[in-house]
């Protein structure tokens, strides 16, 4: 595929970020500047890898054998489907991407892999990707599935969340489970956070940041894990002169009963 490497793709940054092949000078050009603002970026994306192989791991051991990862990144560097077959090559992986470039690039990336397809689609009308051909034939009619949606929830509008998860559940077999990680709060509050943020949105990208108290209204009614919502990214930020501790993103995995 002709790719437009005169700006920059998320799935192809994420990649180079991960220390990945999938990527282009430009891609390398807007990472590097990111990291020269914050330079725990590179921590942060590792750290989130190793929570997809987690969350498979425990999607696995309560049965689970076809997961859907919404807003994927490129499927490269320990992504959704390498984990997954690392633990068993039968599980079944959909990966869905709203990025056509990404999604053309999966699909390159992936080529004739079983057991894995990438879909472009939307998160937040999910039904699109879960009626797929593709997903079908993956899937056939389980529906004991687990969702991932890693450092996506920001780019998403709480009325979105909350059509998108109710989508889900609606169409999951009772045992299917959701794990969604959520940029918190003092991304928008705390002022050397929010500098980050005011890029995004001058960028017009969505970038919504929640409370503890805005997550919960979004669950219903999916059951929150006796785990509840964790806070998984404790991170040194300056302030002043000095240094404070806040929680950057929180963490929760949602169950039908
Ligand atoms: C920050 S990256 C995260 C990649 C991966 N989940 C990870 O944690 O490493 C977010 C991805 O979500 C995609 N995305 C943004 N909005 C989306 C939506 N509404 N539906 C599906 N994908 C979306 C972007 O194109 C991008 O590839």
């Amino acid at each position: 595929m002709q790719y437009d490497l005169t700006k920059p793709n998320t799935g192809r940054v994420f990649d180079y970020w991960l220390g990945g092949t999938h990527n282009f000078e430009i891609d390398r050009q807007f990472a590097d500047r990111i990291i020269a603002q914050w330079p725990l970026t590179l921590v942060q994306v590792k750290q989130e890898r190793g929570r997809i192989k987690r969350i498979v791991e425990s999607y696995y051991a309560q049965g689970i054998r076809a997961i859907v990862d919404f807003g994927c990144g490129l499927p490269t560097c320990e992504n959704t489907h390498i984990v997954a077959h690392q633990i068993d090559p039968e599980i079944r992986v959909v990966y869905c991407d709203i990025d056509p470039v990404t999604a053309a690039y999966g699909q390159e990336i992936l080529g004739t892999e079983a057991n894995v397809a990438f879909l472009q689609g939307n998160a937040g009308t999910p039904l699109t990707t879960l009626n797929a051909p593709e997903t079908l034939a993956l899937f056939g009619e389980n529906r004991l599935v687990g969702f991932t949606l890693l450092t996506l929830a920001h780019m998403l509008t709480d009325e979105q969340l909350l059509s998108s998860w109710r989508t889900l559940y609606d169409w999951a077999a009772p045992g299917s489970r959701l794990s969604a990680t959520i940029p918190s709060k003092l991304w928008e509050t705390e002022p050397y956070m929010n500098r980050l943020v005011q890029s995004y949105r001058r960028a017009n990208l969505t970038s919504e940041y929640r409370t503890i108290p805005e997550i919960e209204k979004l669950i219903s009614p999916w059951k929150l894990t006796p785990e509840g919502i964790q806070e998984v990214n404790p991170t040194e930020i300056p302030d002043g002169d000095t240094t404070k501790m806040v929680n950057l993103t929180y963490f929760m995995t949602l169950y039908k009963e």
